[in-house]
């Protein structure tokens, strides 16, 4: 081995390495937009299917209203149009329950999983509320779209 071979491997071997760290770059980027609200949130398929094991009936839904108004409204607003007085500091903008559409691209299960892990500024709630009491808020949300709705039906 003569020193001229040693200098060509290393001017190879910082030539790698450039190449390698051009080439991680956008996949960094990638990563760190990640958590951005335009950023689809979808659950496992396997825990949209899961059934509402709670049905949505007068009891549940007052049970609900109670939970959300606790941990919830700060955030998702008194109407659950996801402007609540905490939803101004935050970089993203908490659900629209009263989105008609959005909420009908939603199955309970959906709505369930969400809740229950989270994500980003979104707490999950699977260690802080029962089974029970995430279904209840299920229901209890979905009562959003049909009084926007309502309201904006013609009299
Ligand atoms: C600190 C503010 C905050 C609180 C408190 C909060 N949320 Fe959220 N929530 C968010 C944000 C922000 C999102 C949007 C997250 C995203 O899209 O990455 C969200 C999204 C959701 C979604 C997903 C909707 C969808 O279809 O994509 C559900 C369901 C939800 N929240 C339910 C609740 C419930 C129920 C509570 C109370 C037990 C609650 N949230 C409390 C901020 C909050």
């Amino acid at each position: 081995m003569t020193g001229q071979s040693n200098k060509n491997s290393l001017w190879l071997f910082l030539g790698l390495g450039i190449v390698a760290l051009f080439s991680i770059l956008p996949l960094a980027g990638s990563l760190a937009a990640q958590g951005n609200a335009a950023n689809p949130w979808t659950a496992p398929a396997a825990a949209k299917e899961v059934k509402n094991p709670v049905p949505a009936n007068a009891k549940s839904v007052a049970a609900g209203k109670e939970l959300f108004e606790e941990n919830c409204l700060m955030c998702h607003g008194e109407k659950g149009a996801g402007d609540g007085v905490a939803a101004q500091t935050l970089s993203v903008k908490p659900a629209d329950f009263a989105d008609a559409k959005l909420m009908k691209s939603e199955t309970d299960g959906s709505l369930f999983w969400k809740m229950s892990n989270g994500r980003g500024p979104m707490p999950g709630w699977k260690g802080t509320l029962s089974d029970t009491q995430r279904w209840q808020l299920v229901d209890y949300i979905r009562t959003f779209a049909k009084s926007a709705a309502e309201e904006k039906a013609p009299r």
